[in-house]
């Protein structure tokens, strides 16, 4: 029964905790594709060393983030949770797959040029070959379907380019895989500056972001000092930034679609409105955040885990890698 359920693998970056962007744009649909699937999902800490990290800084965030995993909902009896620096197989197989991959491509992915301008006094080989990194991930668990939010789309294209090219030469080794991405929420922009998806990188300014760990009463301020436009009516317009922003994030995070909702508000103003969607957001991140607390205090289960799930990506990881080395011409061991 379990093998004929289809793959599903996806990873976030312990660079700091998930904000709202991560989760409607991809952990929500994590914990929801858990029970039909057969889920992998990775703490990509080795991502993360492309920009420079404090080590115990990193080392705690991976096991926050991992206990976030937990908290929102993921069932690690059921979903493969573990560090990706646990499983070399991810570094094995970005070797042999960076062989399959031109400078070109690697060229023209925009998170790499938006990057290097960011960090503009460490453009280092890994930065430009995290893709094929993000790939090796994503092969090494013959993954059918990847949820990700849209910035990921273009990383993903590669990853399926990579895949058919390996499998012309060598037969059908990998599983081609799909891009997974929600109908609403794939791209959150930012509170503060609603042209930009909100990001981590821009920590600086707090108010454009939402953490899952930010208390009941900053999460309120944060939307109510939400830039919205000019006008009174809460309706999604491209002419309309701000309050589209916060349609999606209110439609996301309650189910209500957006027409529905533009109908709830019409007429109440933007205060109400922008109340009303932290309320929303307060409601569904409530109970994570109680869950998380409660992990904080349980050390050993969460080592138990920890061990127990990193075997267990161990053992799907070496058997396809096994396949890829003798297919490319390595002896045998
Ligand atoms: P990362 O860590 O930047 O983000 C994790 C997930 O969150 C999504 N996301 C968003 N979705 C909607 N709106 C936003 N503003 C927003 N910001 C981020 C991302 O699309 C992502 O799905 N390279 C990946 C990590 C990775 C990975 C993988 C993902 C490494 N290997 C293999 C899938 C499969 C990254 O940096 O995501």
């Amino acid at each position: 029964m379990e093998a004929e359920k289809k793959a599903i693998f996806s990873g976030m970056q312990p660079t700091g905790m998930p904000h709202l962007g991560n989760y409607l744009g991809a952990l929500k649909n994590w914990v929801a594709l858990q029970d039909e699937y057969r889920c992998v999902y990775c703490i990509v800490d080795m991502h993360s060393l492309t920009v420079r990290q404090d080590p115990a800084v990193l080392r705690r965030r991976s096991r926050e983030l991992l206990q976030m995993y937990i908290a929102m909902g993921l069932d690690p009896e059921k979903a493969i949770i573990y560090f990706q620096s646990h499983v070399s197989g991810h570094a094995e197989l970005a070797w042999i797959l960076n062989c399959f991959t031109y400078m070109g491509e690697l060229g023209r992915m925009t998170q790499f040029k938006e990057k290097s301008q960011k960090n503009s006094d460490n453009i280092n080989a890994g930065l430009f070959t995290y893709p094929v990194l993000m790939a090796a991930d994503i092969l090494l668990y013959n993954a059918d379907l990847v949820p990700i939010g849209d910035d990921q789309r273009q990383h993903m294209e590669l990853c399926r380019n990579i895949a058919l090219r390996f499998n012309n030469i060598y037969g059908d080794v990998f599983t081609v895989p799909e891009p997974y991405l929600p109908k609403i929420g794939a791209r959150i922009m930012g509170l503060a500056e609603p042209e930009r998806k909100m990001s981590k990188s821009d920590g600086a300014n707090e108010n454009n972001l939402i953490y899952l760990l930010d208390k009941p009463e900053l999460i309120m301020k944060k939307f109510k000092s939400a830039v919205t436009d000019s006008g009174n009516e809460v309706k999604y317009s491209s002419d309309k930034p701000g309050i589209s922003n916060l349609l999606v994030i209110y439609s996301a995070a309650t189910g209500v679609d957006i027409s529905q909702a533009e109908n709830e508000f019409e007429g109440k103003g933007y205060g109400f409105f922008k109340q009303a969607v932290g309320e929303a957001v307060i409601e569904f991140i409530k109970p994570i955040q109680r869950r998380f607390e409660e992990l904080n205090k349980d050390k050993d289960y969460v080592d138990a885990i920890i061990r127990a799930n990193g075997e267990k990506a161990n053992a799907i990881a070496s058997r396809v890698l096994r396949k890829v080395k003798k297919k490319v011409g390595f002896p045998a061991v």
